[in-house]
């Protein structure tokens, strides 16, 4: 990938909110399986930022950890190449998130786009929770603490970055250092998935994904129940292709687009039956999660956990180095 060299240093991560769905695979999972060859990868679980909005489940939280292990693994992450951790088990980063919270004001983090959005979907109201407000602060110290030099995102992360690289220069010129390092978007491509009702967004809050965990049976019904264009009754009737959740998954997973465009001409014209594409795409994702599903089932839960507490333990180090210098450079150091 464009800007990449051998020496760059990827950090991704995930919340553990739940297991990952197909918007993950195109997303972000495929993309990781290729970076691992090119590059150092880091992959994170995001334990501490999923309880900024599960603080009162916990249990949940924990749960999917090592249930999201068991996806990196199954789609070909090979823990071997990439490091796998978990948050919360690298307490450095709560101590640079707090040296990093005194070099932003919380106006400035009110109007941090993902933040300002959630306020008002919430209606948070002046009942801001702290932890959640702070949260692009803590992702900040996420990238910085293991010297991150990319980050695969959409565009829609550039704030993201450009929140942690205004972090990472107030701390140089506060401190009179350079131990930190600035970050560039690693930009993909890959479009957001629609979810199978039609919303802009798959995601397992909504109900609306297909997990790469799903069995067979579901997948299938998942693919049957999925949202074409309402005023498509018969076959022969001509049918729209925009908004047709079909043809959205259709081009994100049938390997031939050209046949693909060429069922669209004739789903246009009338003649094409939403059955017999229905048909075509169960077959393509049936197709592409079997074997998913096959390797997942070969990982144990406790093997899932022991991948990420080594490589929590490999990243403990680098994030001691780190704060070493971090603490050198604030000058908080007593011995
Ligand atoms: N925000 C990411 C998500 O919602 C998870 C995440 C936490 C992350 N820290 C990160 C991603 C640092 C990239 C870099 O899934």
């Amino acid at each position: 990938m464009e800007g990449l060299e051998s020496s760059s240093v990827i950090l991704t991560g995930d919340r553990p909110t739940g297991p990952l769905h197909l918007g993950h695979f195109v997303g972000s999972l495929q993309n990781r399986v290729r970076l691992q060859h090119q590059c150092q990868q880091y992959i994170m679980i995001a334990d501490m930022q999923a309880l900024t909005d599960y603080f009162d489940r916990p249990k949940h939280v924990v749960q999917n950890v090592a249930e999201v292990v068991k996806d990196y693994i199954a789609v070909g992450i090979d823990p071997e190449k990439t490091t796998i951790f978990i948050q919360s088990q690298i307490p450095e980063l709560c101590e640079l998130t707090m040296l990093l919270l005194n070099l932003v004001t919380t106006a400035r983090l009110q109007r941090y786009p993902t933040i300002k959005n959630e306020i008002q979907l919430r209606a948070f109201g002046e009942s801001i929770p702290a932890g959640f407000l702070c949260y692009p602060v803590s992702q900040a110290a996420d990238i910085t603490l293991f010297r991150a030099t990319h980050v695969p995102a959409g565009e829609d992360q550039a704030p993201m970055i450009e929140q942690t690289n205004e972090l990472v220069r107030r701390f140089h010129y506060t401190y009179q250092t350079d131990c930190l390092r600035e970050v560039e978007l690693l930009l993909s491509k890959t479009p957001r998935l629609i979810g199978i009702d039609g919303n802009a967004k798959a995601s397992k809050s909504l109900g609306n994904a297909i997990f790469l965990s799903d069995s067979e049976k579901v997948v299938h019904d998942k693919v049957f129940s999925m949202y074409t264009d309402p005023e498509h009754i018969r076959a022969s009737d001509p049918g729209k292709v925009e908004g047709n959740v079909v043809f959205a998954y259709l081009d994100a997973f049938y390997p031939d687009p050209e046949e693909v465009e060429s069922w669209k001409a004739s789903y246009r014209k009338g003649g094409l039956g939403d059955m017999v594409l229905k048909t075509r795409l169960n077959d393509t994702l049936q197709a592409l999660l079997k074997p998913i599903r096959e390797k997942r089932a070969t990982i144990q839960q406790a093997e899932a956990l022991e991948i990420a507490c080594a490589g929590s333990q490999k990243m403990r180090s680098i994030a001691q180095a780190t704060m070493e210098e971090v603490r050198q450079a604030v000058g908080i150091v007593y011995r």
